[in-house]
């Protein structure tokens, strides 16, 4: 066994717009990154954690990160290791970028190489449902997944739980949005509709479809059409402050769509050029600050990496 292994994992934007709980992607930053160091004790302990305010839990049956490398290691059978974690956030919580999934697949990568890669990527993804399950009350993966393997994930279906990978154009940007205030995944989950309406759905399915379609072609223009959600924006836009005016400057500005990140109170949009993408972050940002609203924006590619391992010795 190693005795240090420093890894990263990325923010994600989950939903994607139509598909919701289903499609994920990953950004090149912001994201959080775990250091885990064997002990000759056992069980799991948090030595620190950092960039959280101390609003995270200490507790490892508490916290996400420390979930799901539990769960590893009862799938391992190894009941007698002895762990320090730290977790360095760096990244907001509560910002609908996926930041509970960040810590998990960041330590998730960091143990596997820590007992030499037992696991594949896509074989740490059911690792993180249990984490999510703590972190929100749902055991969701469409920001876990693409933080753990990068790129866009499609879970085709929870159970069984089956993960697919889904081709990016090169040449696509994303621009997040993220107003200085949270919003927690549980209560913004609590406020969607239970039932949909037929021809409500039939649009969105339609949306989904082409929204994969189009990056299978890189077509950007089907990208841009199917980047509209008619279930849970709705619903959940109301609770984010100046959504409207956000979204439009983001699409006079060029964006091929834009909507809320996971479940907010972030917004992100997808361009077809770094500049553009940029012009939209500024944008975003103005708009923001009309409403009287500070925002840190980010702009980043595709990240088809998804979680790495920084150093180990
Ligand atoms: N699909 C989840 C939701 C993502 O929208 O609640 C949470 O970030």
């Amino acid at each position: 066994m190693k005795d240090y292994i420093k890894a990263f994992a990325p923010a994600t934007v989950a939903n994607v717009a139509c598909a919701f709980d289903i499609l994920g992607f990953a950004v090149d930053q912001p994201g959080d990154e775990v250091i885990v160091t064997p002990n000759d004790k056992s069980g799991i302990t948090i030595t620190s954690i950092t960039g959280d305010n101390k609003r995270l839990p200490l507790d490892p049956k508490k916290n996400t990160a420390t979930v799901a490398v539990q769960a590893f290691l009862d799938k391992l059978g190894q009941k007698d290791v002895g762990l320090n974690v730290e977790i360095n956030k760096k990244m907001p919580l509560g910002s609908g970028m996926g930041s509970s999934a960040a810590s998990a697949a960041a330590a998730l990568v960091a143990i596997n190489a820590l007992f030499d890669y037992p696991f594949s990527k896509r074989e740490l993804i059911p690792f993180a449902m249990e984490s999510e399950g703590v972190a929100c009350g749902s055991k969701h993966v469409d920001n876990a997944a693409p933080a753990i393997m990068g790129g866009f994930v499609l879970i085709r279906s929870y159970e069984p739980l089956d993960v697919i990978e889904i081709p990016s154009p090169e040449n696509l940007f994303c621009t997040l949005a993220h107003p200085i205030l949270e919003l927690n995944t549980s209560d913004s989950r609590r406020i969607l509709k239970k039932e949909i309406n037929l021809s409500i759905a039939v649009k969105q399915w339609g949306n989904i479809a082409g929204l994969i379609s189009g990056l299978y072609s890189s077509d950007f223009q089907l990208i841009g059409r199917s980047l509209t959600d008619y279930i849970f924006e709705p619903t959940r836009s109301f609770v984010i402050p100046a959504f409207n005016e956000i979204k439009t400057a983001a699409l006079s500005a060029g964006a091929l769509g834009c909507s809320i990140s996971g479940s907010g109170p972030s917004l992100f949009a997808l361009s077809d050029s770094k500049d553009i993408a940029e012009n939209v972050a500024n944008a975003m940002h103005e708009a923001f600050l009309k409403g009287n609203i500070q925002s840190q924006t980010y702009v980043s590619t595709i990240n088809k990496k998804g979680a790495i391992i920084l150093e180990e010795r």
